[in-house]
């Protein structure tokens, strides 16, 4: 719990810039969800609020996007964003403690949140409770670390952070899967995404990543040490910089859609 009250600040702060990476990564998302214009869909671990956002932009009158998250600070971001969308509300809840009933929503999104729950499968069992016979529930991970260029090099510039490993806690292919289907899901799907931009290696595109995932690593640090700590990354960079000046930077998510019969 203190990782993300102490990380709301951040991630609202590079939200709106992340807004390109954050679509990709929503579209296979939401399109897994088959949302309809009068469906409540519940996204768990909104944080800063995708994919609840783009989701309520889609509603029709009578539907609606519950965006809930165990922390009220990282529900701040996405009350500041999404206060103009009506088909949108928030919830400040944890997800293994939901306050709703029993088969009440349509569709459940997670996007980045069930490893941080100590207890996923509770959390598992809960959206499996609260989520309507034929419903779908849709969750993202990580995959794999050596699969994600940000992570990997940055955690190696900081010498190996001990918190970063639950990021990683569903990597393994079937991880995800295996928890869904042991709440009770009947139907349940696996599949990688995979996505590689090039990234100016001039620029410091690492910093939105550097600011949000590692947040509680770096908060003791004073400002010559985060000086320091950033040129380190600058050379990282470098050494994986193009002729072309340009850098691949690699991202590995599991898409794991489960579906209540
Ligand atoms: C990596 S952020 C993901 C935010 C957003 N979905 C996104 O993809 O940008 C993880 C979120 O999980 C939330 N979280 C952690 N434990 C939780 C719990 N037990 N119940 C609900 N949310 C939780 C944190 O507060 C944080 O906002």
């Amino acid at each position: 719990m203190r990782r993300w009250q102490n990380s709301g600040a951040a991630w609202d702060r590079w939200a709106d810039s992340m807004a390109d990476p954050a679509a990709r990564l929503n579209q296979p998302l939401l399109a897994a969800l088959d949302l309809a214009p009068h469906h409540i869909l519940l996204d768990l671990a909104s944080g800063a609020g995708e994919p609840a956002l783009t989701a309520a932009q889609g509603m029709g009158s009578t539907g609606r996007v519950l965006a809930s998250d165990l922390v009220p600070a990282m529900l701040a971001g996405a009350r500041r964003r999404g206060g103009g969308i009506d088909a949108l509300s928030f919830i400040a809840a944890d997800m293994t403690a939901l306050p709703l009933a029993p088969a009440s929503v349509d569709r459940i999104s997670c996007r980045f949140g069930l490893m941080f729950v100590p207890d996923a499968a509770a959390a598992a069992r809960e959206a499996y409770r609260v989520l309507r016979p034929g419903g779908i529930a849709a969750l993202l991970c990580w995959g794999p670390q050596a699969d994600n260029t940000l992570f990997r090099l940055l955690d190696t510039v900081l010498g190996g952070v001990p918190d970063l490993a639950v990021l990683f806690r569903f990597a393994q292919t079937g991880s995800l899967s295996g928890l869904l289907r042991d709440a009770g899901f009947g139907t349940v799907t696996e599949s990688s995404l995979r996505q590689s931009a090039l990234a100016e290696g001039a620029k410091p595109f690492w910093r939105p990543t550097l600011d949000m995932a590692f947040a509680p690593a770096l908060a003791g640090l004073s400002r010559e040490e985060r000086a320091l700590l950033e040129h380190r990354i600058t050379a990282a960079v470098a050494a994986e910089t193009g002729m072309d000046g340009r850098v691949p930077v690699h991202l590995h998510a599991r898409l794991v859609v489960a579906r209540k019969d």
